[in-house]
């Protein structure tokens, strides 16, 4: 694998920046690229050396499946072994858009794709650029949020540049991400669908499809990275409050070296740390809600305090960010602030 250290080509999306990406991947070079949910950080899903340099600029652990990205829905066959009714049905009503599917991996699938186990995570993008991108280079794209791993994931093209310039040959810039928020991902225990990871797809969305709601995770279910306790995490440490305590710490602690995301409470007289009030929908908070991480933790704070989000079904995949990003497991101990 070429190593490409200094700053990296960042190119708009749009038919030269495909042309040019589809010739580095096809000489085993990483290009990171828009999806509407995160930015991927791609390579040849058949190109077992490419998909390892993945693993390599994310600090990855190797036993982490990636997501095989395909142009459309008929071209699964080439990468699964059956699809339950039900995966078929969430195709034909999600693809392309933010819901990967977990499926029996076919025959010559890469170990390194799927973590050694026996299932491929497949998903259709639905951004432009991806789909353009995806058709121009007629195979799979295996790619991973473009993030070191455990942290913030990019939404932007300049969130890839600051996290793994170094690693990527180009990076194609189409913007903000729409969703903000990483797919929904659906496995199948037999033809029963379980949730692994909620997101873009609501799982009221999934029901009215499914006409049942997908079962949650157990034991046995497959391994996903994005469910370890602690992910998507800034450095700073963070804790997710309701907005009473939020109200009471940012009182009771003279604002030392706070930085606020809010939802209701407004920033207090005198704050003067960075405070965000992010908007009153699930879906605007998500779109915006790793960029507002990644500036929180840049203030060179002690502590970014985070207004919990309402218990509703839309804000489920928020929540789940939010708790992971919050985890006390990954931070250093702090003072308590209840
Ligand atoms: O929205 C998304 O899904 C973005 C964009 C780039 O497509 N991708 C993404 O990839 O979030 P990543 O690798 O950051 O998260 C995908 C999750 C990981 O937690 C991985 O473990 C899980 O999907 N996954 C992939 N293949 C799997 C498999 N065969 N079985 C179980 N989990 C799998
Ligand atoms: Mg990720």
């Amino acid at each position: 694998m070429k190593e490409h250290r200094g700053r990296p080509l960042t190119e708009r999306a749009g038919e030269r920046a495909t042309a040019h990406a589809v010739r580095l991947l096809r000489a085993g070079a990483l290009v990171a690229f828009p999806t509407e949910t995160v930015y991927g950080l791609g390579a040849d899903a058949r190109n077992a050396d490419a998909v390892h340099a993945i693993f390599e600029a994310k600090g990855r652990p190797a036993d982490h499946p990636v997501i095989v990205h395909l142009a459309d829905a008929s071209d699964i066959g080439a990468w699964c072994s059956a699809v339950p009714p039900l995966a078929r049905k969430l195709a034909a009503a999600f693809w392309p858009g933010p819901l990967t599917l977990i499926l029996p991996r076919a025959q010559g699938v890469h170990d390194i794709l799927t973590g050694g186990q026996s299932s491929v995570g497949l998903r259709v993008p639905a951004h432009p650029a991806a789909q353009a991108l995806l058709h121009a280079f007629g195979g799979g794209i295996a790619a991973p949020s473009a993030n070191p791993f455990g942290r913030i994931s990019p939404t932007t093209a300049g969130h890839v540049a600051e996290d793994l310039g170094d690693a990527v040959a180009l990076i194609i810039d189409g913007g903000p991400c729409k969703f903000g928020i990483e797919s929904t991902i659906v496995a199948f225990d037999g033809e029963t669908p379980v949730l692994l990871r909620p997101g873009g797809i609501s799982v009221d969305a999934l029901t009215a499809i499914l006409g049942r709601a997908p079962k949650a995770p157990d034991a046995r279910a497959p391994r996903t990275s994005g469910t370890l306790t602690s992910h998507y995490a800034p450095r700073t440490p963070a804790r997710l409050i309701d907005a009473t305590t939020l109200r009471n710490s940012v009182e009771t602690s003279r604002f030392a070296r706070m930085v606020v995301l809010a939802r209701s409470v407004a920033r207090p007289p005198g704050f003067s740390g960075t405070w965000i009030n992010a908007p009153g929908d699930a879906m605007t908070y998500a779109q915006d809600l790793y960029a507002h991480l990644r500036t929180l933790d840049r203030a060179d704070a002690r502590l970014i305090l985070i207004e919990a989000p309402p218990e509703e079904a839309s804000w489920l995949a928020v929540r789940d960010r939010l708790e992971r990003a919050t985890h006390p497991g990954r931070a250093d101990p702090v003072d308590d602030i209840d």
